[in-house]
């Protein structure tokens, strides 16, 4: 087992609101599972980030339990990366959070389009940590110098404040910190199956990584259609969605297959939709078999984290003490 720390730092984060979906583990996980080999990963549970929109204070912990376990059900291995929960290590995140806070402009923050969305979404709930988020998301990568995230499209916006704050720290107090980039995956935008914009957990109707065969079917089938016909395959709209999905799980030939179909004889949704619910489920069934195991195995999962939290601790506090020390502190 080689952990060594010499190799380039990778670091991502999952929030606990809602199981993974496919989106989440297309746009983020399988980055994740490709980085894992060559590089030195720490992944979270980034359960902080989770309570800035409503949340069930019952739920929370049990869902961040499930998301580790989505995580080592989907392969991550914890002989080749680390896996934190981001409270176990809330002391260290929310420092960095705060110093990278005090060197910000506020008027940058309330200008994301992510905190706009959350804003209209939850008009009752625009609070500080909020606001905050991609500060504490900076402080997240930061804490453990990770050049390299593994992330979707739609988190954009949030590196780049990371990276801004990043160069406005070494400009201010001197060389500290890489300006992380995104890695992404052919999957780094996951269409909704329900129309408009990208497959998100508080739209609902999201296929999750341990659905039935019959669950993604029943899905599947409420799925968003056309008439399946047309001159011009449409770039945007319910056929190129699901041809999306059939190209991200049955592969880029039968995708093309489809395209050409709709020009000519037309899409039969209802074939379609059947053969790509096996693709999918072919693709989750391992996920689910290995989730079993670590179900069924809890001590082992405690031992995981313990051994992610003591590693990235040792990193978080010798980042906080130069950060400190650069600061005047
Ligand atoms: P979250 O939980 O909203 O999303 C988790 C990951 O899934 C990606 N994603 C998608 N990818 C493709 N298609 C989609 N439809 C889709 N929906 C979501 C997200 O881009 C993300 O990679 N802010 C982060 C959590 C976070 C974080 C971090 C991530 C906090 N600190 C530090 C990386 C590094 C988020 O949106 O999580």
């Amino acid at each position: 087992m080689n952990m060594s720390s010499s190799r380039k730092r990778v670091f991502s984060g999952i929030r606990a609101n809602a199981r993974p979906h496919i989106g989440n583990y297309l746009g983020a996980i399988k980055g994740m599972l490709e980085l894992q080999d060559k590089f030195d990963c720490i992944f979270a549970v980034v359960d902080l980030h989770t309570i800035t929109t409503p949340y069930d204070t019952k739920t929370l912990r049990p869902m961040v339990k499930d998301i580790v376990l989505d995580y080592l059900g989907s392969g991550l291995d914890p002989k080749k990366c680390h896996i934190i929960i981001q409270s176990d290590l809330r002391a260290e995140h929310l420092e960095l959070a705060y110093y990278l806070g005090t060197i910000y402009q506020v008027s940058r923050l309330e200008d994301l389009p992510t905190y706009k969305e959350k804003k209209a979404q939850h008009p009752d709930y625009v609070n500080m940590g909020l606001l905050y988020y991609p500060v504490l998301m900076a402080a997240d990568i930061l804490i453990y110098k990770a050049p390299l995230v593994p992330i979707g499209q739609d988190q954009e916006p949030h590196m780049e404040v990371a990276r801004e704050m990043a160069r406005k720290f070494n400009s201010m107090f001197g060389q500290t910190f890489p300006e992380p980039q995104s890695y992404k995956t052919p999957g780094q935008y996951v269409p909704s199956l329900f129309g408009e914009g990208k497959m998100s957990k508080t739209n609902g109707g999201t296929i999750i990584l341990t659905d039935t065969l019959e669950e993604i079917k029943a899905i599947l089938a409420k799925a968003v259609t056309d008439d399946g016909k047309g001159e011009r395959f449409p770039e945007a709209g319910p056929a190129a969605n699901l041809v999306t999905f059939v190209e991200l799980f049955q592969g880029h030939d039968r995708a093309q297959q489809y395209r050409s179909e709709y020009k000519e004889s037309g899409i039969k949704y209802q074939e379609l939709k059947a053969e790509l619910a096996e693709a999918i489920y072919k693709e989750l069934a391992p996920i689910q078999e290995r989730r079993k195991y670590f179900e069924a195995h809890p001590a082992e999962v405690e031992t995981i984290l313990e051994e992610g939290k003591t590693y990235a601790k040792t990193i978080a506090d010798e980042t906080l003490r130069e950060v400190r020390s650069k600061m005047g502190l």
